[in-house]
């Protein structure tokens, strides 16, 4: 079927785009599009033209599985450029989101009527590239360069309302779109106005000292980041064209800028992972199990995680009931639902009367028959084995027939857990993140015995919070933690070879991460990792070099940020400092371990601890923990501060060729061959020259 339908009604040609589920303007789409409009510009019997989106939205920007191979004419900049050049008023009318490429052709039309709940806004930015179809230039010619350059780098759409009034709509309606659209370019058929072209708009809104001083202020800050992430600095110098090029000449800026950056590893990274979110919802139960609704969530245990986990249920509108052990640990929840909910207010995020509402859906309990008319039930308890097994008990013994049970542990073993249960179908591992209302990551830990209902629900239940689900299968830590645990590890060993852990966080901080191992423990306290360590002490190889620095730390009840000292000393305000207590602790442990220090590189650090993620990763994927390669990048992006413009560790491995990574633990293994194990699966992936990506 054609992408375009083109029909004439009393003398207005009215082109509907119709390529779903975006409208995403494919080669087809751009060809037939400009066709249409052309053929429409030359009939007799036309006066205007009038071009929308069918289903839910105008175009959503420029079919992004195109880039990255070979360009086919007609490109966008050119259909564009054609749509503007049509001698009839064209309107575009917009609904749904227009975004990137689709704003560009609605910039490039003469009119805009956008519906009420249209949302408009150039996401490329996000995709590590400028917009490329003339949004930098016609842009800051209809709302001015503080506008534009807000719009482009934030990456974020503005409704209706607020782009008409910088002028980026010309009128805005509740309802009847397509209709509206018609009676406003029959008006000016009528009254035959000369068409009006972007290009030609607002010089006023361009020259001048404002301008200039605007684009310098952010064009300096900018230009420091660009080594990491080109795409900013180039949109800045784009609209800087539009002030001082003329349009054609501004245009050539924009494409050669818009190729440089497409062809950037940041954007392939970028672009990766922004398909890889999506697929990671793609759960093979989904095919035969159906989610329930859920309209109530219980949760048990109101700590760190069960408070956060339902503020984050209750701002997505569902009604939850938090049991705790006694009423002073309810006190304890309340304070810290409240004091989230205080700092979204703070941030902007919500009000106080919808505070009040939410907190009217919250019911607190210390009795767990509290529960019964829940829809999901999740634990939040002490990571302890027994407590846990326990609490699910008390949980399935007083859930409805139908509910979910849920246990958000980090490490514990899912279908153990689930074997004390009479219907352990109905259960699942729901791994959320600190802080869980702002963490997008949420790990679906399937059991041998979970139902694909129970898995589609939790899908649902993920969609429903706004987060990002990803499938993980029982092991030790699942996909994240487990992979941190290599990683980890493997920083471990270069203390003992002699780095030290401000070296290492330094050199992980420079390669991306948004913070180094160590200060990362530190924030989340080393008495928490504590009980695993001691747990893994006696199944662990005694041939394997250990470093006991974090355990030395916690026998110094040294636990990180909470108590003001763990590897790092930290002040009134938070700010850590290096501690020369710690180092000369580092040594004692070397030297009982009988190691020799020796410098690192930045570069080996971060060779060593990249290679020790991916080895694990890749026994993940090989044991079927994962499903995909790119659900781990997601995961270590959304759970771990993994560099997106990296676009994640197996990506960032294909980037750099498996053989090379493995002929890296190679080497390494020459020295620590207990530790660098290659995984057979990298093995074979290296051997035939293949890429995590072939599995994706
Ligand atoms: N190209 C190709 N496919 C796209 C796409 C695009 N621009 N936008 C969305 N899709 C696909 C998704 O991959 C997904 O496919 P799947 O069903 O196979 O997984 C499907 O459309 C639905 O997408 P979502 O799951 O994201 O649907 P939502 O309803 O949650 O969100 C949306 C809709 C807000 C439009 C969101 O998809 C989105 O933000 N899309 C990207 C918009 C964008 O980045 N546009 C700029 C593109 S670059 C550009 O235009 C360059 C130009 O300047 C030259
Ligand atoms: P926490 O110690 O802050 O909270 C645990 C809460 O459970 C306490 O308030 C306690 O009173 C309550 N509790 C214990 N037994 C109970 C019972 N029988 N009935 C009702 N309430 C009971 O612990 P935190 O950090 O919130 O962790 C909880 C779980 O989440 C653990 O399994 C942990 O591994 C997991 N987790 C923790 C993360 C973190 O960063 N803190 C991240 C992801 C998962």
């Amino acid at each position: 079927m054609s992408k375009i339908a083109a029909e004439v009604r009393d003398g207005i040609q009215i082109i509907a785009i119709s390529n779903p589920p975006v409208n995403a303007l494919s080669h087809e789409v751009r060809s037939g599009l400009v066709e249409a409009v052309e053929r429409a510009g030359s009939r007799r019997d036309v006066a205007a033209i009038v071009i929308y989106g069918e289903g839910r939205t105008f175009p959503a920007g420029a079919d992004i599985r195109e880039f990255g191979t070979p360009p086919v004419a007609p490109w966008l900049p050119e259909v564009c450029n054609r749509i503007e050049a049509v001698e009839k008023p064209l309107v575009a009318a917009i609904h749904g989101t227009a975004l990137g490429g689709g704003l560009e052709v609605a910039l490039a039309s003469h009119y805009r009527i956008a519906d009420s709940k249209a949302r408009l806004g150039f996401p490329e930015v996000n995709l590590g590239i400028p917009p490329g179809a003339g949004g930098t230039q016609r842009t800051p010619r209809l709302c001015g360069v503080e506008h534009a350059l807000d719009l482009m780098l934030s990456g974020k759409p503005i409704g209706a309302a607020s782009a008409a009034e910088i002028g980026l709509v010309d009128k805005v309606v509740d309802d009847g779109l397509v209709a509206a659209a018609i009676a406003f370019v029959r008006e000016l058929a009528r009254d035959a106005a000369p068409v009006r072209r972007s290009r030609d708009a607002g010089r006023e809104l361009l020259d001048g000292i404002k301008a200039a001083a605007s684009i310098r202020k952010r064009k300096d800050r900018l230009e420091a980041q660009s080594r990491v992430l080109p795409a900013p600095a180039r949109i800045v110098e784009c609209v800087e064209a539009a002030v001082n090029l003329d349009f054609e000449d501004g245009l050539a800026t924009e494409r050669r800028l818009f190729s440089d950056c497409l062809a950037s590893p940041q954007s392939s990274a970028l672009r990766h992972v922004f398909f890889a979110e999506r697929k990671a919802s793609k759960f093979p139960e989904l095919s035969t199990g159906s989610a329930h609704s859920i309209r109530e969530a219980g949760i048990v245990g109101g700590g760190t995680m069960g408070s956060a986990i339902a503020a984050a249920c209750l701002q997505s509108g569902l009604k939850v009931v938090l049991v705790e052990r006694s009423e002073a640990q309810l006190e304890k929840a309340a304070g810290i639902i409240e004091r989230i909910f205080s700092e979204s207010i703070s941030r902007g995020k919500l009000t106080e009367p919808r505070k009040t509402e939410l907190l009217s859906s919250l019911e607190m309990s210390v009795e767990c028959g509290s529960l019964g008319k829940s829809d999901i039930i999740v634990e939040a308890v002490f990571e302890d084995f027994a407590v846990k097994r326990r609490v699910v008990a008390e949980m399935e013994a007083v859930a409805k027939r139908d509910a979910v049970l849920a246990s958000n542990t980090s490490y514990l073993d899912i279908d153990e857990l689930g074997r004390a249960l009479a219907k352990p179908e109905k259960f699942v591992g729901l791994h959320f993140f600190a802080p869980a209302n702002i963490m997008k990551l949420l790990e679906v830990v399937v059991g041998d015995r979970t139902s694909p209902d129970a898995v589609a629900t939790c899908v649902g239940l993920a969609k429903k919070l706004g987060k990002i689900p990803v499938r993980s299968g029982v092991c030790d830590g699942f996909i994240g933690n487990r992979i941190g645990a290599a990683y980890r590890e493997a920083c471990d060993q270069m203390l003992l070879d002699g780095a030290t852990p401000y070296l290492i966080d330094e050199a992980m901080r420079d390669f991306g991460m948004r913070m180094g191992p160590f200060e990362s423990m530190d924030l989340s306290g080393l008495d928490i990792s504590w009980p695993r360590r001691k747990r893994l002490k006696s199944v662990r190889d005694r041939r394997l070099r250990y470093c006991r620095l974090a355990d030395a730390l916690c026998e110094l009840t040294r636990f990180g940020r909470k108590s003001g000292r763990g590897f790092y000393l930290y002040d009134d305000i938070g700010r850590p400092r290096p501690d020369g207590d710690v180092l000369s602790l580092l040594e004692d442990i070397r030297a009982e371990a009988g190691c020799q220090g020796r410098p690192f590189e930045f570069s080996e650090i971060q060779n060593r601890a990249h290679a020790a993620m991916v080895n694990e990763a890749s026994k993940v994927i090989e044991e079927g923990i994962a499903c995909r390669p790119s659900d781990i990048d997601v995961v270590e992006i959304h759970g771990y501060g993994y560099p997106r413009w990296r676009g994640g560790p197996m990506k960032y491995a294909d980037d750099l060729g498996l053989e090379s990574i493995l002929s890296n633990i190679r080497i390494f293994g020459e020295t620590d061959p207990l530790f660098w194990v290659p995984s057979p699966l990298l093995a074979k992936l290296a051997d035939r020259g293949s890429a995590f990506s072939d599995l994706n």
